[in-house]
């Protein structure tokens, strides 16, 4: 058994402490929003935040959850959509939309630790994110975009 925060709500598993919480959130919670690509934490599909930072859920164990907060793409708005994700529809960047749960999940913590990114500093946070669709252009304007309107 393990208790942690789950979009802002106590929640308590009963799974295996190596169980990735990738497979948690999908198989057992009903949570799909956090997308399997790799499973070897290479493509950023995954990514969603425990305690504010960017993570890949494929390589984080159940076990490693005690007390902690995680924020998947279905609790980043609070209720509505975050800065982000209005920046993100308002520069159309989803192609297929695959990679994209996890890529505003990334942003959101960019701007949370830096509110008003360089170029250089988005491509650093995006270098190991994976977007066969090729909208990385268009994730740097929208993160422009959320940051011009204090989108934390
Ligand atoms: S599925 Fe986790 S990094 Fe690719
Ligand atoms: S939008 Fe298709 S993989 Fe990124």
């Amino acid at each position: 058994m393990v208790q942690f925060t789950l979009n802002g709500v106590r929640v308590t598993v009963d799974a295996d402490d190596d169980l990735p919480l990738l497979w948690l959130l999908r198989e057992q919670l009903g949570l799909t929003g956090t997308k399997y690509g790799c499973g070897v934490g290479v493509c950023g599909a995954c990514t969603l935040q425990v305690d504010g930072q960017p993570v890949r859920a494929c390589q984080t164990l159940t076990g490693t959850l005690a007390d902690r907060k995680v924020v998947t793409i279905e609790g980043l708005g609070d209720g509505g959509l975050h800065p982000c994700q209005r920046a993100w529809l308002a520069e159309d960047v989803a192609q297929c939309g695959y990679c994209q749960p996890g890529m505003l999940m990334e942003a959101a913590a960019l701007l949370a630790r830096d509110p008003d990114p360089s170029d250089g500093a988005i491509d650093a946070a995006f270098a190991e994110h994976v977007c066969r669709c090729g909208t990385y252009a268009r994730i740097r304007a929208a993160i422009h975009r959320a940051a011009a309107e204090g989108g934390r």
